[in-house]
């Protein structure tokens, strides 16, 4: 416990008597008190628990007012109480997608727009936004769920094992990205560790999702996996959807299973084939 004294003595040391009458001096008590007296009040101060002089200033307890003026409020604490706390107004990512999207009257306004976009997380953690490969304007589009990391470091979709297993499922049926077919994904970003996406995440970019496809003008949607179903048809079952034309953003589309399920499940090719030629057959006609 401190106590104010301009000396700064040691308790522990030096003559008991003295320190006692400076102690009592700085206390402003020099007049009433003789060294005896003074040595009593420090024993009893000792007790108390005082083991250090400190404070440079001497302080006459006596001659301050009896009651100290109480500190001022701090007027944010003032305010804090007053006035119930205003919350930001709430933005709706979908709907700021929504005017984003809407604006963009190219592929490039519309890459440029997606790259403005700061509503969605996923941005922060990605290296790249992976835009679209292949050529815009081709008869068939395939919509993929999200770049994995191979993607996320070149900023293009499709690029990894399972991009090169697509490479050659489209080879078998003639199709080839450098040539007469358009790529992008449900997300443009890479979400952490591969996880799936969120629902929130799917619903902000699908109005980008949307634009792309309108602009891009193909034929047909080839949809590979549960996460392109989601977003574009509202249904994950991808084992019942799968091989079944349907029409959604005015066009014909066509879910099958995703490149990578098919590496993690090869006896499943057999049927991904089934649908490729279901593709085949479709662009004939057309
Ligand atoms: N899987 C996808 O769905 N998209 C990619 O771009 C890569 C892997």
């Amino acid at each position: 416990m401190p106590l104010c004294s301009t000396a700064r003595p040691s308790l522990s040391s030096g003559n008991p008597l003295s320190l006692a009458a400076q102690t009592v001096r700085l206390e402003g008590m020099e007049s009433a008190l003789d060294p005896h007296a003074a040595l009593a009040l420090l024993e009893w101060q000792v007790e108390l628990g005082v083991t250090d002089a400190i404070g440079d200033t001497p302080v006459d307890r006596y001659a301050l007012p009896d009651t100290a003026p109480r500190p001022e409020r701090p007027v944010a604490a003032v305010a804090t109480q007053a006035v119930p706390p205003q919350k930001a107004p709430e933005t709706d990512p979908v709907q700021e997608a929504r005017k984003s999207a809407v604006r963009a009257a190219s592929l490039p306004a519309l890459r440029e727009a997606m790259a403005g976009f700061d509503h969605c997380e996923l941005k922060k953690g990605a290296r790249n936004l992976v835009f679209a490969d292949g050529i815009p304007g081709a008869r068939v589009m395939i919509i993929g769920e999200a770049p994995g990391r191979e993607e996320d470091r070149e900023g293009r979709p499709f690029v990894g094992r399972a991009g090169q297993l697509l490479d050659r499922m489209l080879a078998a049926i003639g199709l080839d990205r450098e040539q007469n077919v358009y790529i992008t994904n449900v997300l443009p970003w890479r979400p952490p560790q591969n996880r799936d996406p969120l629902p929130i995440e799917i619903a902000m970019m699908k109005p980008f999702l949307e634009r792309h496809v309108a602009l891009a003008q193909p034929q047909v949607l080839v949809l590979m996996g549960k996460i392109s179903c989601d977003a574009v048809l509202g249904r994950q079952s991808i084992t019942r959807l799968r091989g079944q034309w349907t029409q959604a953003m005015n066009l014909q589309v066509l879910p099958t299973f995703h490149p990578a399920y098919l590496l993690r499940q090869p006896h499943m090719k057999r049927l991904a084939w089934a649908d490729l030629l279901e593709l085949k057959a479709k662009l004939r006609e057309q």
